[in-house]
């Protein structure tokens, strides 16, 4: 990169009215090129989904900010409060939604990332998912002290290309009575240990065991989740929570769904209380109308893989994850929960 074009860099915040008829914005997004696979596989046209991430450039917790260069956009940086993580770490937590630039440069994602952590002087946390192929993206996080806690491996299902038969019905699979709910949370705890929490030197590994059962419990219930257990002498043996996503289906006009939570007791594992769980959440889900579904899970669970895989699941991404604590200390003291709006 020549010093001339170092010059004319100019990066600002988004405006709400930039968002609407901007051109060089809508060619960023659709030249991304690595969901492109994904979102075939989910029949969602190109132009469909560049409305949806428009949409989440908005609203109050999100930061977002531009590169232009010589007066043409080039990149573009999005950061979302997270609200939920933010309460239960204590610390001021966000993740970047959008990393993208039009060229291959390095140099514009390392701009852009540390324009936005000079700006949001009171964040504590960034993360970021980042495709495993957009390798000048990883460079520029590495580069700027982010490090690197794991793989996610997406996968989707399609209800229409291929329906399911009989051997998806699981009667014995039933939704989760409210008197069973904390046997669910026990068991959740015992179960999803493997988080990208773990992998993670700042978090303590009881910090990182607990967020899933936290999670349910604070909010599975009483949310849009749907909980399916199997029982066996009276004791849960697996869980599956699952949910319909009605932003995405209502802007498509498709039934999106995903399947986000799954555990079975260590002692009743391998004998196809997984594999049941999958198929009685699908059968429910083809029932509720629902044409595709999606799973993400960590690229080292191969249990998770393997179940996914016999239900009919096909891999469409890989991602890597990256956390940056940028005051590790502040999490264990932080009076400050509120998002750190730098364009409210
Ligand atoms: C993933 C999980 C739910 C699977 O439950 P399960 O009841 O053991 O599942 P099943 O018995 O139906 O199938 C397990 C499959 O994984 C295979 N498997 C087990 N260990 C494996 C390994 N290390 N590598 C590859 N395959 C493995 C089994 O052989 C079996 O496949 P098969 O039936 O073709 O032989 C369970 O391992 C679990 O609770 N893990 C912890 C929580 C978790 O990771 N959840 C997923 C992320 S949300």
């Amino acid at each position: 990169m020549t010093n001339k074009k170092l010059k004319e860099f100019r990066i600002q915040g988004l405006e709400r009215d930039d968002l609407k008829d901007s051109p060089e914005l809508d060619a960023l997004f659709l030249g991304y090129p690595y969901k492109d696979f994904q979102l075939r596989q989910l029949d969602i046209p190109k132009e469909k989904m560049l409305k949806y991430l428009k949409a989440s450039l908005g609203g109050k917790q999100v930061n977002s900010a531009y590169l232009t260069e010589e007066g043409r956009l080039v990149g573009l940086i999005s950061a979302r409060h997270l609200p939920w993580l933010s309460g239960h770490f204590k610390a001021n937590m966000f993740t970047l939604q959008h990393l993208l630039t039009s060229g291959k440069e390095p140099g514009y994602f390392q701009n852009m990332i540390r324009y936005l952590l000079d700006q949001m002087e009171s964040i504590d946390f960034l993360d970021c998912r980042v495709a495993a192929g957009d390798i000048n993206a990883i460079q520029a996080l590495e580069n700027s002290g982010f490090r690197f806690v794991g793989n996610e491996i997406f996968l989707v299902r399609s209800l229409l290309k291929d329906p399911l038969d009989e051997s998806y019905r699981h009667p014995e699979c039933v939704p989760c009575p409210d008197d069973m709910q904390d046997q669910v949370f026990d068991l959740a705890a015992k179960t999803h240990f493997h988080n990208r929490y773990m992998y993670d030197p700042e978090v303590a590994p009881e910090e990182a065991a607990a967020i899933y059962q936290r999670y349910l419990s604070g909010l599975a219930f009483n949310s849009d989740y749907h909980c399916l257990i199997k029982l066996e002498d009276g004791q849960v043996q697996g869980f599956i929570f699952y949910k319909y996503n009605q932003n995405l289906s209502h802007m498509v006009g498709r039934g999106y769904a995903s399947l986000d939570f799954i555990g079975v007791n260590n002692s009743a594992r391998n004998r196809g209380l997984g594999d049941a769980l999958n198929r009685a959440a699908l059968w429910h889900l083809s029932k509720m109308g629902v044409t595709h579904v999606v799973v993400r899970t960590l690229g080292s669970n191969y249990p998770a893989l393997r179940i996914v895989h016999k239900v009919g699941f096909r891999i469409t991404s890989s991602d890597l994850h990256f956390h940056h604590w940028l005051r590790p200390k502040a999490r264990e003291n932080s009076a400050n929960q509120h998002p750190d709006l730098i364009f409210p």
